[in-house]
C-alpha cells in the first residue's frame, strides 16, 4: 500500500460515517480501494452476507491491512500460532472451533465471573476517585476487560498485562504502517506473549480446570496425556487462545471508551441516566450500535454471485460493516442521533449468524458494570474541555485515543 492511501485510510477509519452514507445511497456495492474491498453497507445486505456463510466465506476476516515485513515475519516464525482460529474458520471447522469457546462463555460461566468484574471495576475506580480527573482509556478501559478475560480464561494475574499488551502490539503490527524497527519490535512483543500463552496452555493441559482455557485445551487434544501435546497442538491451541484474548478484550475496552464519549457529549443524556440508572442496559445497547466498536470484518465469495444487484466473481473480497448497518434509516429511525431513550431496534454491533458473537453478554455486562459505577460516584462527570479527542485509527476497535474527563 503506497503512501497516499495510508494516509486516506487513516482518514476513512477516523470516521468512516460519511462513506457508509454514500455507499447505503449508491446503487449496488461500492468499490472501496483502502479497503481492498467491496463494501457492504446497508443493513439488509449485511445481514444476507452473514446468513449465507457457505456463499460468504470468513477465511479472510483476520486479513492485515499492512502485511508485516520480511523481518517481523522472520520474528513471528519463532512463535506459535499460523493455525486456523474460529473467526477465520468455515463449516465443520468452524463449528468445533466455536463449540468450546461458547461452552466457556455460557450464560452461569458469565454470571460466576460478575461479582469480580463489579470488584475489580470499583478497585480501578478508587485508583483515581480522589484526582477530579481521569484519562479513562489507560486508567481503566484497557484495564477491566483484561482482567476479567484474564479471570474467565484463568490467567494468573500477573501474566494479564503482558498478555494486553501483546495483543495491542499483535493489532499494531498487523493493522498500522510502522517503520520496519519498530515492527521488528513489536512481533518480538507478539511472540512472547505468545510464549507466555504456550507455557499456560501446557500447565492447564496437566491440571484441568473450570475455565475457558481447560475448555480449548479438551477440545484440541482430547486424548493427549499430561505432557504429552504435540508442537501442532500446542501451534493451535495458542492461535486459537491469542484470537480468543483479543477477540475479548480490545473490543470492549472500545466500547467502554465510546459509551462514555457519547454519554459525555450529551449531558442531558448522561444527567438522566445518573437520575435513572435503569436506564443502564438501554444506554448499552444505543453505545453498542451507535458507534459501534467492531466497524467490520471481510468475508469471501466462494462461488460467482449477485449481492444487491453487483455481480461478483468468486474470490471477491467484501468488507460487511456491522456499523454502517447500524446507521441504516431502514433499520433504525434516526439513525444518526445518539439516544439512549430510543427503543432498542435489532443492532448488528455483535454480529449474525454463524459467527455472531459469543461474549456479547460479558462485554455488555462490563460496559453496565462501568456505566453504575460512573453514575453512581461521578454525576457531573464531563469531557476536559482542553483535550480534543481524536478516534483510534481503526476499523475492528473503534474508540477514543484518550478520554480526559473531569468532575
Ligand atoms: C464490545 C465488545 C464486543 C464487540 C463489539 C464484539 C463484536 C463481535 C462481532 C461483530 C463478531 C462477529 C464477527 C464476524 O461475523 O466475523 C464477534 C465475534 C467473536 N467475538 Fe465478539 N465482540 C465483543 C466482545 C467479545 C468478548 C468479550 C469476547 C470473549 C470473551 C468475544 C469473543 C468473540 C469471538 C471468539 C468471536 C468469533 C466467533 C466466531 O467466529 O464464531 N467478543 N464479536
Amino acid at each position: 500500500m503506497d503512501r497516499q492511501l495510508h494516509e486516506s485510510l487513516d482518514v476513512l477509519q477516523r470516521d468512516p460515517y460519511p462513506g457508509y452514507e454514500r455507499a447505503r445511497r449508491a446503487e449496488g456495492l461500492t468499490y472501496v480501494a483502502e479497503l481492498d474491498s467491496w463494501l457492504v453497507s446497508r443493513d439488509e445486505d449485511v445481514r444476507e452476507v452473514l446468513r449465507r456463510p457457505d456463499d460468504f466465506s470468513s477465511a479472510n476476516a483476520l486479513r492485515p491491512d499492512i502485511m508485516p515485513s520480511p523481518a517481523a515475519l522472520a520474528v513471528l516464525g519463532g512463535g506459535f500460532g499460523g493455525r486456523p482460529v474460529v473467526v477465520t474458520a468455515d463449516g465443520d471447522l468452524h463449528r468445533q472451533l466455536r463449540a468450546p469457546i461458547v461452552r466457556g462463555l455460557s450464560p452461569a460461566r458469565v454470571e460466576a465471573v460478575l461479582p469480580y468484574a463489579a470488584e475489580r471495576a470499583a478497585a480501578l475506580v478508587d485508583g483515581f476517585a480522589k484526582d477530579g480527573h481521569v484519562e479513562l482509556m489507560t486508567a481503566y478501559a484497557q484495564r477491566l476487560p483484561g482482567d476479567v478475560i484474564g479471570r474467565i480464561v484463568g490467567l494468573d494475574p500477573d501474566d494479564v498485562p503482558a498478555v494486553v499488551h501483546g495483543g495491542y502490539r499483535a493489532e499494531e503490527l498487523l493493522f498500522r504502517p510502522l517503520p520496519e524497527g519498530e515492527q521488528v519490535a513489536a512481533a518480538r512483543d507478539v511472540v512472547a506473549m505468545q510464549h507466555k500463552l504456550d507455557a499456560f496452555l501446557r500447565d492447564r493441559h496437566a491440571h484441568l480446570r473450570q475455565d475457558v482455557a481447560s475448555e480449548l485445551v479438551v477440545s484440541v487434544a482430547p486424548d493427549a496425556r499430561p505432557g504429552e501435546l504435540s508442537l501442532d497442538q500446542r501451534h493451535a491451541l495458542v492461535a486459537h487462545l491469542q484470537n480468543f484474548l483479543l477477540a475479548g478484550h480490545l473490543t470492549t475496552t472500545a466500547l467502554i471508551g465510546t459509551a462514555l464519549l457519547h454519554l459525555m457529549r450529551h449531558p442531558d443524556q448522561w444527567r438522566l441516566l445518573c437520575a435513572e440508572p435503569e436506564r443502564i442496559p438501554a444506554a448499552v445497547e444505543e453505545a453498542a450500535r451507535y458507534d459501534t466498536a467492531l466497524q467490520g470484518f471481510r468475508r469471501v465469495t466462494t462461488r460467482p454471485l449477485t449481492l444487491a444487484g453487483t455481480k461478483l466473481p468468486a474470490g471477491t473480497s467484501l468488507f460487511v460493516a456491522f456499523g454502517s448497518a447500524n446507521r441504516d434509516v431502514l433499520r433504525h429511525a434516526r439513525p444518526d442521533v445518539f439516544d439512549i431513550t430510543r427503543t432498542p431496534g435489532r443492532h448488528l454491533a455483535f454480529g449474525l449468524g454463524a459467527h455472531a458473537c459469543p461474549g456479547s453478554q460479558l462485554a455488555q455486562e462490563q460496559v453496565r458494570i462501568t456505566l453504575e459505577q460512573f453514575t453512581r460516584r461521578f454525576p457531573d462527570l464531563r469531557l476536559a474541555e482542553e483535550r480534543p479527542v481524536t478516534m483510534r485509527p481503526t476499523m475492528i476497535h473503534r474508540s477514543p485515543e484518550a478520554l480526559h474527563l473531569v468532575w
